[in-house]
């Protein structure tokens, strides 16, 4: 807790929001909102450890050994398959190291990467979408129920029926009782000790 306390806000804290150039021109708009690629098919350690990862070149080589293999913007993903160096992505959220995050919690209670990233489906760079602040993470924490969702919608990009409040509001009102809510279902609690994200 004293390194805690010794903190400042320096321009490390706040780089963040700088823009990132990444190695490669990868455009989450044609991936994800125009071929549906679930957001797991390359962020497949998001549901089973703290870090969502980056997806291996060998991911990318599934879809670009057949298309666009001749393709200028994927010379470096074929140099990358060849000699087996893997491409640097580079991080855009980034918490200071005194904080401890994890995904795949997030991602079982119900946590969809819309409410924490934004629409990155209409993304042609990722930007970060929430100011990730101590008041942002502890916000939810409070009370985490309108921002609780089916599983099986984690990664959908808006509401299977919009306009008809939250994720939460609406499957609680579907269903004859409250045992239909997400919050209930996922076992969902306020988390506001500091321990929970200063360990
Ligand atoms: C499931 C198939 C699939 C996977 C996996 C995939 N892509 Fe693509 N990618 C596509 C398709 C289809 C297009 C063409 C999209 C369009 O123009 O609408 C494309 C387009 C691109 C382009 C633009 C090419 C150009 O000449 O304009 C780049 C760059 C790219 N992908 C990089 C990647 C990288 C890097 C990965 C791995 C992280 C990857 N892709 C994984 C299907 C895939
Ligand atoms: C075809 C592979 C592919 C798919 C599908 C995909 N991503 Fe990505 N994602 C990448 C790659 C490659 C990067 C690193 C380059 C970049 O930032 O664009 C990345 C970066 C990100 C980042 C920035 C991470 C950081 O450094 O802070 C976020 C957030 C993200 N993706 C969320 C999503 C979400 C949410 C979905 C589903 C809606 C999704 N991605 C679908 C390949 C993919
Ligand atoms: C509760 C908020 C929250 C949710 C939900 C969430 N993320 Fe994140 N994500 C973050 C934070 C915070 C970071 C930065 C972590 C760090 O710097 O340690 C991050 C970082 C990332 C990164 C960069 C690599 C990494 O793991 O640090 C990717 C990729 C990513 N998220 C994808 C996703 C995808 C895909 C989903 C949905 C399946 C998702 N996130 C759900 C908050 C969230
Ligand atoms: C939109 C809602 C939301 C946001 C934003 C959010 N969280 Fe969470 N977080 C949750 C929920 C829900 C849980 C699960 C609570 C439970 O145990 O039922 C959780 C659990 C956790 C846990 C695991 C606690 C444990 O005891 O195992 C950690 C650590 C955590 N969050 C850290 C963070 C950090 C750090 C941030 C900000 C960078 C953040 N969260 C932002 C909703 C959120
Ligand atoms: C849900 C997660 C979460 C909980 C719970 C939490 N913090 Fe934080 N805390 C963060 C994050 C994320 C940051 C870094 C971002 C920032 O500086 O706002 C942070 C930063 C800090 C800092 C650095 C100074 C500052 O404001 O930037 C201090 C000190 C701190 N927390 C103390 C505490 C104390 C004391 C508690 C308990 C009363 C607590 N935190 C509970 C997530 C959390």
């Amino acid at each position: 807790m004293l390194l805690l306390l010794l903190y400042k806000r320096t321009p490390l804290a706040t780089l963040q929001h700088e823009p990132v150039t990444q190695p490669i021109e990868f455009d989450h708009r044609h991936h994800v909102a125009d071929d549906g690629i679930d957001c797991r098919y390359c962020h497949n350690t998001v549901e089973t450890s703290s870090s969502a990862g980056y997806p291996a070149t060998s991911v990318c080589m599934n879809c670009h050994a057949q298309i666009w293999n001749q393709s200028p913007y994927l010379d470096l993903v074929r140099k990358s398959y060849f000699t087996g160096q893997a491409i640097e992505w580079k991080k855009v959220h980034r918490l200071p190291d005194f904080v401890y995050f994890n995904h795949s919690i997030h991602v079982a209670k119900g946590v969809g990467c819309v409410t924490c990233h934004g629409r990155v489906d209409e993304m042609a760079e990722i930007h970060q979408g929430p100011d990730m602040q101590m008041s942002w993470c502890l916000d939810c924490h409070r009370n985490p129920k309108p921002n609780i969702r089916p599983r099986q919608y984690i990664t959908a990009m808006i509401d299977p029926a919009p306009g008809q409040g939250t994720f939460e509001t609406h499957f609680s009102e579907s269903g004859s009782n409250t045992s239909q809510s997400p919050t209930t279902m996922n076992d969902v609690h306020s988390r506001t000790s500091c321990t929970t994200c200063h360990r």
